[in-house]
This record gives C-alpha cells, sequence and structure tokens, in this order.
C-alpha cells in the first residue's frame, strides 16, 4: 500500500539520518521542508522530498495537504494510564485549599488510586484505559510509555501490567511498559518499608521479569515516598532483571534523585520541577534524558522545570504528559507543547523536538519513531490548514489536528 501526500505546507522534523536526540543549541532547530511531498509503504516512511523533486510513482492512496503542516506524531514518555476510577474530588480539595501533600497524608493520593485499582476487575481496567489511550491517539501520541504503580501488591501491579501488555497487542501504537512497585508504600507496609522494598525485589520483580511484562523500572524518589539509598537499591535490583531505569525526581525537593539516577545509567530522570545548579551540572554528558511533566505543573500550581537554563547549559530536554488521575488528568500533548512555549519559554521548535525525538529516545524508540526519516514508522499528524506550525502552541486550546496516521494507516 503506498500512500503519496503531497504539497505539503511544511513538512516538519525531516532528518535524513536518524538521530538519537538534540542537546542545548541543537534544540532550537527543527528541520523542516516547505511544499513538500512524503511517501508512505506500507508501515514504513518510504521517501520525502520538496515538490519539484517528486518521483513518478503509483501510489494507491493521495492526500492533498495544500496549507496544512505535516509532522511526526507525539512520542508521549510518561504515562500512567492505566488506572480505576478518578481523583475528582481531591481535585476539589486543592480548589478548597489543601495540598496535594496533605491529601496524600491522609490516605488519599496514590494510595486512593491503589484501592481503586485492586477493587476493580482487569477487564474493567482495561475498558477504562483503552477509553484514554484511544483519545491520546487521537490528539497526535503516536507511541506512549505507561507505567504500573497503582496495583502496590503483586496481583495488583501484575494486572496494571497485563493491562498494558493487552493495549499493546491491541492497538497500533507504541507502547512501553514501566514497572512503578515503588510508586508509594501500602499502609499495611508504612511501618516496615523494607519489607514492602523486600517484596518488591524478591516477589515482583521476578515475576515480571519472567513474564516479560516490563522495558523499565521506576521509583518515585521523594521526600517521604523513596529515599535516594531505597531507590538505588530498587534500580539495581530491576537492572538485575533486565529493566534500565526511569525514575521520577525533584518533583517536589532535590534530595540527589538525578545522581542515583544518573550513577545507574536511568534512560531518563522525569518531573524535575526543583532542579538546583548541581543538579543540572550533573546532568551533563551524560546519557540520561531529562523530561519534563508542564502539565502537571500545571494542574497541581507546582514550579516549571527550568527549561531555559537547562538548554542553555547544553542538555536535551524531553517533554511527555503524566498523564495521571491525581497530578495530570490529560493526555493531551498538543497542550504539553503549548504549555511548554507559554510558561517555560520553549521555543516552538524546541518544544517540537523535546515532544518527538527526545521523547521517543526517553522510551528507547529512536531509531522507530520521532521524525520523518525513511525508514521511520509511518507515524504521522496532519494538521488542519493553519498560517504555520507556530500555531500548534499559540492556538494552545484548539484541536488543530485533521488526521493521525498510525503505522501508515488513517485513524478512523
Ligand atoms: O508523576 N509523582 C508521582 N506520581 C505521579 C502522580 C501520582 C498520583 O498522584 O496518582 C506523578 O505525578
Ligand atoms: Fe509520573
Amino acid at each position: 500500500m503506498i500512500t503519496l501526500i503531497k504539497n505539503i505546507q511544511e513538512l516538519l522534523q525531516v532528518r535524513e539520518i536518524s538521530i538519537a536526540k538534540v542537546s542545548g543549541s541543537e534544540m532550537a532547530i527543527l528541520p523542516s521542508l516547505k511544499n513538500a511531498f512524503l511517501i508512505l509503504k506500507d508501515d514504513l516512511i518510504e521517501n520525502f522530498g520538496s515538490m519539484e523533486n517528486l518521483p513518478e510513482i503509483n501510489a494507491d492512496k493521495i492526500i492533498d495537504a495544500t496549507g496544512k503542516v505535516v509532522l511526526p506524531t507525539w512520542c508521549d514518555s510518561h504515562t500512567h494510564i492505566v488506572y480505576a476510577g478518578n481523583r475528582e474530588q481531591e481535585f476539589v480539595d486543592r480548589i478548597n485549599g489543601f495540598t496535594y501533600e496533605e491529601i496524600a497524608n491522609r490516605g488519599g493520593g496514590i494510595l486512593n488510586s491503589a484501592k481503586k485499582l485492586n477493587e476493580t476487575s482487569e477487564d474493567e481496567i482495561y475498558e477504562q484505559s483503552k477509553h484514554r489511550l484511544e483519545e491520546v491517539m487521537h490528539l497526535g501520541t503516536g507511541a506512549v510509555e505507561i507505567k504500573s504503580g497503582y496495583g502496590l501488591t503483586i496481583e495488583g501491579e501484575l494486572k496494571m501490567l497485563r493491562v498494558i501488555k493487552k493495549l499493546a497487542e491491541n492497538y497500533p501504537i507504541s507502547i512501553k511498559a514501566t514497572f512503578l512497585g515503588a510508586h508509594a508504600f501500602p499502609t499495611h507496609y508504612k511501618e516496615n518499608k523494607a519489607g514492602y522494598i523486600d517484596e518488591i525485589i524478591t516477589k515482583m520483580l521476578p515475576e515480571i521479569a519472567q513474564n516479560k511484562l516490563a522495558d523499565y523500572i521506576d521509583v518515585f524518589c521523594e521526600t517521604g515516598y523513596f529515599s535516594v539509598a531505597e531507590t538505588e537499591k530498587i534500580m539495581q535490583a530491576g537492572i538485575d532483571f533486565g529493566l534500565k531505569p526511569k525514575i521520577h525526581v525533584n518533583q517536589f525537593n532535590s534530595i540527589g534523585g538525578i545522581q542515583a539516577g544518573i550513577k545507574f545509567n536511568a534512560l531518563s530522570v522525569d518531573h524535575l520541577e526543583i532542579m538546583n545548579p548541581e543538579d543540572i551540572e550533573a546532568l551533563k554528558n551524560t546519557e540520561t534524558m531529562p523530561v519534563a511533566l508542564p502539565s502537571c505543573s500545571y494542574f497541581l500550581s507546582i514550579p516549571y522545570t527550568p527549561a531555559r537554563e537547562m538548554i542553555k547549559a547544553g542538555l536535551p530536554i524531553a517533554l511527555a504528559t503524566d498523564f495521571n488521575p491525581g497530578s495530570t488528568p490529560s493526555g493531551n500533548m498538543n497542550f504539553v507543547v503549548a504549555t511548554a512555549c507559554i510558561k517555560m519559554k520553549m521555543t516552538p521548535e524546541e518544544a517540537i523536538n523535546a515532544a518527538t525525538i527526545n521523547g521517543a529516545y526517553a522510551m528507547g524508540l529512536s531509531e522507530t519513531h520521532g521524525s520523518i526519516t525513511k525508514g521511520k514508522k509511518a507515524n504521522l499528524i496532519l494538521t488542519k490548514p493553519i498560517s504555520s506550525y507556530y500555531q500548534i502552541p499559540y492556538a494552545f486550546g484548539s484541536n488543530l489536528i485533521e488526521s493521525v496516521f498510525l503505522e501508515g494507516k488513517i485513524l478512523e
């Protein structure tokens, strides 16, 4: 099946050669082609170029993209979209003056979601989660990482990971699974933290590894959750079972989680709302991708990741949603890109790089996703007619997407 998209006003993120990531000042450069064509063959990108160089081809389908922009689908490298119910009461409680921390301390927060998750059947969790997945696909996401972490029991964590696996089997979107058993201490282990960590390491991890249910290991490294020493112990155990770390750090406090992540060669360190100069320094010249989650900052009214300082220091940044019931009940990457521009002062070019090529890196998908490169997945966003790609962050409340292509097919 050959599809030709012709007369594209601007084709974004074109890379002749597949690159892993863009860092520092390179982030300001978004390579693009004006008046371009793009040819898809089955599920892959076959060719692209300027309209004047359009080769003769026998296309099965021709799409005229006059006035429209085409870019690779968003790569959302940090979500928790598998969950049960919602936490809208906590949302109202926060409006009424309670903090996220106060709500968590009285048994709400992650423990509230864990209770709901453990009371809900696997089929029901799948049903609820698939609607969220379908929604984000229509919003232009073509690859997503999904974490466990609302089970906090062996049965609950396995249930979540099986749901993630089933979603990956049933939908044409690339999904990476992350085991986040270390998301919070369950109530009955409150006085026996070592006991829960032992359960993660000796019971959960072997079962997950044996059934190949996860690609990555995550820990919520934060005051009141998992200490740096505990995080290191869990990362090491994950690595021993073949899972690379991707960890939650510096959301509310800078306690050394970034340095721990780097020490264990984490693929990414995520959140980074609270960054001190040593944290930025530590990330220089490492393979670890810093991931910012601006919708979380927006929803919780907490600081935004200091993107300008980080880019100035030569670091890369990836953007992701953090879609979850407590801190970010939204999986809209278009909003993430807009918020990064509006609140973090990233330029549209930097934000689009962060949400595509760098997001792909943060999921280990650089070779197949994140740019318009021959041989990569034919995962595309085709916009409605727009004046330029600046509209994507500028018109932040509008849906500018006309269609989404996943693996070469238009999403119905
Ligand atoms: O990434 N910070 C830790 N975990 C999630 C929120 C969890 C929740 O409130 O349910 C996050 O923000
Ligand atoms: Fe998260």
